[in-house]
Formats: C-alpha cells, structure tokens, sequence
C-alpha cells in the first residue's frame, strides 16, 4: 500500500546573521509535526533552507570585505550545524544560491513573463532596505517601514511587475471558499481584509544591486527576494528536474511560517501558482512569535537568545520540550530561562524520570529485571490501559488540529496518573506477600506497557530521549516510534529491562546563578547548591504542586550521630545520622550555623528519598530541614523527642 505524503516547510531564513531560538521554535514546531506524521504512517517530506540573495546580504558583506558567497555559507554552516544539534529531520536543506534552485526560478519567471502576467514599467518608491520592499507612503507607519520601523530610502528604477491584482478576486474567492488554507482564524480574517483593501502589482526585480537570480530575459535585473525564496519550495521538492517526486509531494500540505510573513504566503505565492496554473497548498499557519520577557528580541535591547548555547546548557530536548510545550502556538509566547528550569524539573525531570526510574528499579527488584505479561486483571488496571488508548486518540486529534501543546498534555496527564498508580497499588506491599506474587508482575507490566507508548508519543517532540527510555526497557527502538505500535499489549513477555542514568537530572542553580547537574554540565556539587541557595522566591512566586508532589518527598525525623566539619571548606559538616534502624551519612551546609556538639545528639528532619550526590568526594544521602532567620542565620528544623524514623506529614 502507498502511504499518504505529507509535505511541510520551514520558512526558508535568512544568513544575515545567526539564528536565535525564535527561528528554533519555528523549525521545532515543523520537525515535530513532521516526526509525528511519520510515525502515523505518511511519506513525509520536511523542507528548511536559506534566503540568501538580497541588498542587505550584499552590502553585510561588502562591509567586512568578503564575497556575499562567502559571507552566508560561513553562516549558512551554523544553521545546518543548529539543526542538528536540535534534532531537526529535514529532508533537505534549500539554498538560494544554489544552481538547482536558480534553474527553477528562471524557468517560472520565464513561464510567467511569457504568458503577460509580468510587464515593464519606470518605479519611484519608498525603499526598506532591510524588510527589500516597496511601500507607499500612505503604508509608512510615521514616516518609516510598517514591518521593521526602519527609515524607508527614495529610490527609482526601471523594474518588472507582477500582475497581482488581476488575480485578486480568484485569491479571495479561494481563501473564502477554504476555511483550512489560512490558520490560526484570526490570521485568515486579516488577510481577507487586506486583500479587500485592493492588490497593487508587485514590483519583482531590482538593478540596484546584482546578489540575486538573474531575470532571464533581461539580465541587468535581478529577482525580488521574495519571489526567489517562495519557490524554495519548489525546488526542494525538485520541480523541473524530478517529476515523479514533486507530484508525489505538490501540493504542500503545510507551510509553517511566523505571523509576519502570512502575507507573501497568502497572496504572493498562491497567486505566482495561479499563474503558474498549479494547485495551492493546503495549508499556510502562521505561528506566534516567541519574546523574551515580554520584549521583541534584537541585537539593539541586547536580548537575543543563542539557541547553540542554550543546547550546550540544557541539552535539545529540554529545549524542544519547552517549546512546544510552554507555548501555544497560534499566540506569542514567553521565554524565560527561569520557566525553562521549571518545566524541565517538573516534566522531564520529576514526572517522567521518575516514572522510569521507580517503574526499572523495581523490575529490577523484584522481578530481577525481566517484566512478566499479565492479563489487566483489577478495575484499576483496566483503568489504565482504557486511559493510554484515550491518550493516543486525544493525542492524534490534537496533532492533526496542529495543537502540540494540547497533545502533550494529553500525554503528561497520563505520566502523571500512572505514578498515582504506583502509589495506589502499593508494589512494596505486594512484594511482601507471596499470594500477591502475580498481582506485582501484573503491576510492574502495566508500568512497563505505559512507558513503552509514552515514549512513541513523545518521540516527535523530545527525540533523543525516547531511545533512551527505549533502551532502559529492554527494548530495540530502530529508528522508528510508530503509532501503529501505540496499542496496549504490545510489550513482550520477557523484556528485560536495564536501569540506565536519569533521562533528566534536575537543574539546580549554584550560587553564582548558574545552572549545574543540567544533562551537559555533570558536577557533582548539586545537593550542594541545594543547600546553599540564598535569594528565596517569594512563597507567591513560586509553582503550585498537588499533594500527590508533596507526597513523593519522604521527610523523617533523624537522629544525628556524629558532626564533623568537612576538611577545606568553611560550609560543609559530614553527618551521620539515624533514621529509624537506618545509618546513613548526609552532607549539610550548615557548618557556619552550629558547631559538632550542637549537632550531635540533636533530632531533625530531613528528606530522606532525595538521590544521593557527591560532595567534596563524599556520598550524601539526604538532606536537613532548615530555615534562615532573616539574618543569614539556618536554623535547623528540629523533632525534640520524636522518635528517630517518625514520618512527618
Ligand atoms: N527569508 C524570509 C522567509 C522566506 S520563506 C519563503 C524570512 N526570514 S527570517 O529569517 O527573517 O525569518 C524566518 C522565520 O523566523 C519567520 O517565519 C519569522 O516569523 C521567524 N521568526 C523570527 N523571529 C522569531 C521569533 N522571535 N519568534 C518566532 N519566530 C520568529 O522572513
């Protein structure tokens, strides 16, 4: 059976300068929505690339003395070095300059000029530079450019046109007639607005620069940026040179651009098909643009994002994960470093981490590491398995709608209510009881089995990370995370699972303000800088749990043993304590707070299932309650005649 294709594209950016991570939350958007029809089952084409000819490349260049080509393929370098890092599956990678394209450019021009849709006419305009457009001066926005707000430059050439108003009402009467071909709705209605207000023709060459596609038939012009770019998507898809794979992908079936650019997609480019007499494509979405606490980014307020340093600190996944999870795709969304560390500790980190790691290590406990299938036999089983098919239907119709935060969601929920299960059915319980014998295997697959499809419904957003869940439950991932798999059951008996590293350490922040234990940065100070953290959130800045949060943390009273202060450092006391029957050391920064005969002897509380770290080379398996005074001062929590292993709760 021939699968369904599926084409979608980035827009294509320009190498100008470096990208920042709002070019990498558009790409994210488009990888995962490629990824996810994939996995269901479509050939799918996903097409990125570069915008490269232009006034703006052109004079970048001149000023530091290099050839344009030179200029953008040293940029160029960075995008495609960035895609990668962020585990972006293009197909391919368009780049204006190359030769397939300008083939492809001048063959349409040629077709159109041909047919009288492009004529010769003497221009005066007002010029932008930067945005390479011509505007009236009705269109300024106080005297300057309405898309950039830069100053616009009189300038006068001999130039070709683009016949747009004759096909002004077949556009309208296309974008009327298909409610799907703009998204989000409140984009469509602008676009119907402005072309209500009337097309002019479209100025499509220029002579005031030569960093461009020649026009075929007069080569002292060369092409408008845009009408060069937007056949990027022809190209890519090898229009003109390989039959047979365009028709398989023409039309596309999604054009992914930022808000701004919706308009050359809406009305330049379907009427340049028009012309060309071939059909539109399906979708064009214009997605929201990300800012940066609340501001636009640019060089000038100096808050521009680097996507590559970002990578290195947190790793792609987190990144990706965030994206797409944070922010609703229709709307402009908000970055921030601080929702970053907060949405990876709680998803990533907690819910999910966790679920694996609770769900291996007691396989690994109990059933030395192999899972036994079991038919769901208890209502709670049948509870669970009846909401992960949930989860994929809503998930699946999520994606199709385009509405990837809702999907993820959708998936989280599901994270969430299994390890409610882990608590309800209480595997240390039955573990304890030989009669339950059957009823833990029947647990421990039920865990297993929500893993396995969680992992293939995440894979379109966090694609490196599925593998590695993968491989800690035993299983071969070969590449692919199909939906077809995503059906409950399909976990053999006898997987054997193999407890690997956290698939998320949390991100704790040191003192200086930078992040440590982040999946890149592996220092074995994190409890550490637990510890030390001086600036405190005000209790209403901080995130709102659920009880079933609070109840993951194990705080008991313990007894301290001995004190003794850590040697070369003025912050760290080596504690042992007691913990019911339970001896174990714990590191605390509390030296500068009390001295070793104040601590000995002394009945506090502490978390007692937080993971063990390093500390100055010694294990540390806990951590002490404490409070400041307001005046620098930790003032331990202390039990006085408590016994030594009490919960408190
Ligand atoms: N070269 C043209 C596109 C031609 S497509 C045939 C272009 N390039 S661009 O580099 O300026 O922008 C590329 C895309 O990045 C646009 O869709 C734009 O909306 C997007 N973004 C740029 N800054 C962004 C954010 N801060 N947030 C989200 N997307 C952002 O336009």
């Amino acid at each position: 059976m021939t699968k369904p294709s599926f084409y979608i594209t980035t827009p294509i950016y320009y190498p100008s300068d470096n990208l920042h991570i709002g070019h990498a939350y558009c790409t994210t958007i488009a990888d995962s929505i490629a990824r996810y029809r994939r996995a269901a089952g479509y050939e799918v084409f996903f097409l990125t690339g570069s915008d490269e000819h232009g006034q703006k490349i052109q004079r970048k260049a001149e000023e530091k003395g290099v050839t344009p080509l030179q200029y953008v393929d040293a940029i160029v370098a960075n995008f495609r070095l960035l895609w990668e890092k962020l585990g972006i599956s293009n197909d391919d990678f368009v780049r204006t300059s190359e030769e397939r394209h300008e083939k492809v450019v001048q063959a349409i021009m040629q077709k159109i000029y041909d047919q009288g849709d492009i004529y010769k006419k003497n221009y005066e305009g007002l010029y932008c530079v930067p945005c390479e457009s011509y505007w009236l001066e009705r269109q300024l926005t106080q005297g300057n450019c309405p898309d950039c707000g830069r100053p616009v430059e009189k300038m006068q050439e001999e130039s070709y046109f683009f016949k747009l108003s004759k096909y002004q009402d077949s556009l309208l009467r296309h974008i009327e007639e298909n409610p799907d071909f703009i998204q989000p709705a409140s984009r469509r209605n602008e676009m119907i607005n402005f072309i209500k207000q009337g097309l002019e023709d479209l100025c499509i060459t220029r002579t005031t620069f030569d960093w461009g596609i020649k026009v075929p038939f007069d080569d002292k012009h060369v092409v408008y940026v845009w009408f060069d770019a937007l056949l990027n998507y022809f190209t890519g898809i090898g229009y003109g040179a390989d039959e047979e794979k365009f028709k398989k992908f023409w039309p596309a079936s999604l054009h992914l651009v930022g808000k701004e650019i919706v308009r050359f997609h809406t009305v330049i480019w379907p009427i340049m098909l028009m012309a060309m007499g071939v059909e539109l494509p399906k979708q064009v979405y214009g997605h929201g643009w990300l800012v940066v606490e609340g501001d636009k980014m640019s060089k000038s307020k100096g808050n521009v994002i680097d996507p590559l340093s970002l990578i290195d600190e947190f790793g792609a996944d987190a990144i990706r994960y965030f994206l797409l999870r944070e922010i609703n795709m229709g709307s402009d969304g908000n970055f921030s470093r601080d929702a970053l560390i907060i949405r990876t500790n709680a998803d990533l980190a907690n819910d999910l981490g966790n679920l694996l790691h609770r769900t291996v290590s007691m396989i690994e406990k109990y059933h030395g590491g192999v899972v036994h299938k079991k038919a769901a036999a208890e209502e709670i089983d049948a509870g669970l398995a009846a909401l992960t098919e949930q989860t994929v239907r809503d998930y699946r119709e999520a994606m199709d709608r385009l509405e990837i935060n809702a999907a993820i969601k959708a998936v989280w929920a599901l994270i969430s209510r299994t390890n409610k299960y882990i608590d309800e059915t209480g595997p240390w319980l039955l573990a304890k009881d030989a009669a339950k014998a059957e009823r833990l295997e029947a647990v421990m697959y039920n865990l297993a089995e929500v893993l396995r499809i969680v992992s293939i419904l995440i894979q379109p957003f966090v694609p490196r990370t599925s593998p590695k869940i993968f491989a800690q439950l035993g299983l071969a991932a070969n590449g692919a995370f199909l939906l077809q798999d995503a059906v409950w059951g399909g976990l053999a008996d006898g997987t054997r699972v193999a407890k690997g590293e956290p698939i998320y350490p949390r991100i704790e922040i040191n003192e200086e303000g930078l992040t440590v234990n982040a999946p890149t940065k592996k220092t074995a100070e994190g409890a550490g800088a637990r510890e030390a953290s001086k600036e405190e959130a005000p209790c209403a800045e901080m995130p709102e749990i659920i009880i079933e949060d609070f109840a993951k943390i194990d705080l008991r009273v313990a007894t301290i043993l001995t004190a003794a202060r850590v040697p070369k450092t003025d912050k760290l006391m080596k504690l042992t304590v007691k913990i019911g029957e339970e001896e174990r050391t714990i590191v605390s920064g509390i030296a500068q707070h009390y001295t070793e005969e104040e601590l000995a002897g002394r009945n506090v509380i502490v978390i007692a299932n937080l993971k063990a770290a390093k500390l100055r080379g010694i294990e540390s398996r806990g951590m002490l309650l404490a409070a400041s005074d307001g005046e620098g001062r930790l003032v331990l929590a202390d039990a006085p005649g408590i016994a030594s292993g009490s919960k408190v709760k």
